[in-house]
């Protein structure tokens, strides 16, 4: 007879019995649904994933990106800028295919999940590998590029399905494949985008904002015949930055994505506008 289980049977009497499980076996049980139920998870979320680059690839279609977003979602890439809410982030990434993604193939690269114990909220980080046409930042031109990275996000679960409630894009290359990554890690700063520079922590360095350094985006002194003095600033994390070139920024010296003047079809999404509840 199996360890843990009663005999199933009729009894002396012709009474049949229900198998009763013991208190092990209903551990056991317990642990291998709560396991089930961790790894089904995972697995929508890394199809969450997927169905973002999907929706990357398809020029950033709003209609498919919206439904993947939580309505207080927020989505952050330093150089790109920072969009929020579930429609901001939809509308801001189409805006941002318009402007600067003109084809793309998103690889997603060794999701590594981890779900929160309340089973309804998770973190997320993985790898980006990209092919992607962009403008060159000089001449216009279509050119063929890498671009890498990684990614950090936050998913939450809205009505049974996990969506992401954050997505933080770390850039860590965006090169012409004519150059490659040795000569050319980043794209040039320019009055029309960011300097990619790699800064210190605590160090002060001095944002150029008449325009005239040659050293950008940082000051050389060339200032002196003019009345607008560089701005002083340092940064708590070190590492890569992007500094503000066009001197549009919010947040100057520190690029917000101004440069690339978004501008948001809200028609996309069948709404008139950000306070459109439909
Ligand atoms: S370069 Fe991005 S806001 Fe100025």
């Amino acid at each position: 007879m199996e360890a843990g289980v009663t005999q199933a049977g009729v009894t002396q009497a012709g009474v049949t019995t229900e198998p009763t499980a013991t208190p092990d076996v209903l551990a056991e049980l317990a642990a291998l649904r709560a396991q089930v139920a961790l790894l089904s998870a995972k697995d929508e979320i890394a199809d969450l994933v997927t169905t973002y680059a999907r929706a990357c690839d398809v020029g950033n279609d709003p209609v498919l990106l919206r439904p993947l977003f939580t309505d207080d979602a927020t989505w952050h890439c330093k150089g790109f800028g920072t969009f929020t809410g579930g429609d901001g982030c939809a509308l801001g990434l189409k805006a941002v295919a318009g402007e600067k993604i003109w084809w793309s193939l998103h690889n997603m690269i060794s999701v590594q999940i981890t779900l929160d114990p309340s089973g309804e909220e998770a973190t997320g980080f993985w790898y980006l590998w990209e092919a992607a046409t962009l403008p060159d930042e000089h001449t216009g031109e279509a050119t063929a590029h890498w671009i890498g990275g990684t990614y950090d996000a936050r998913f939450r679960k809205v009505d049974g399905k996990w969506r992401f409630s954050k997505i933080e894009l770390k850039l860590n290359m965006s090169t012409p494949i004519a150059q490659g990554w040795v000569k050319k890690r980043w794209p040039d700063g320019t009055r029309k985008q960011p300097y990619f520079v790699n800064l210190k922590p605590g160090e002060t360095y001095y944002w150029c904002k008449c325009g005239k350094s040659a050293t950008q985006p940082f000051c050389d002194g060339s200032h002196q015949s003019g009345k607008v003095e560089p701005v002083s600033f340092s940064v708590e994390e070190g590492g890569l930055q992007a500094v503000c070139g066009c001197r549009y920024s919010k947040t100057k010296p520190l690029c917000d994505g101004s440069h690339l003047n978004l501008k948001y079809d809200w028609s996309l999404l069948g709404k008139t506008g950000p306070d459109d509840a439909a």
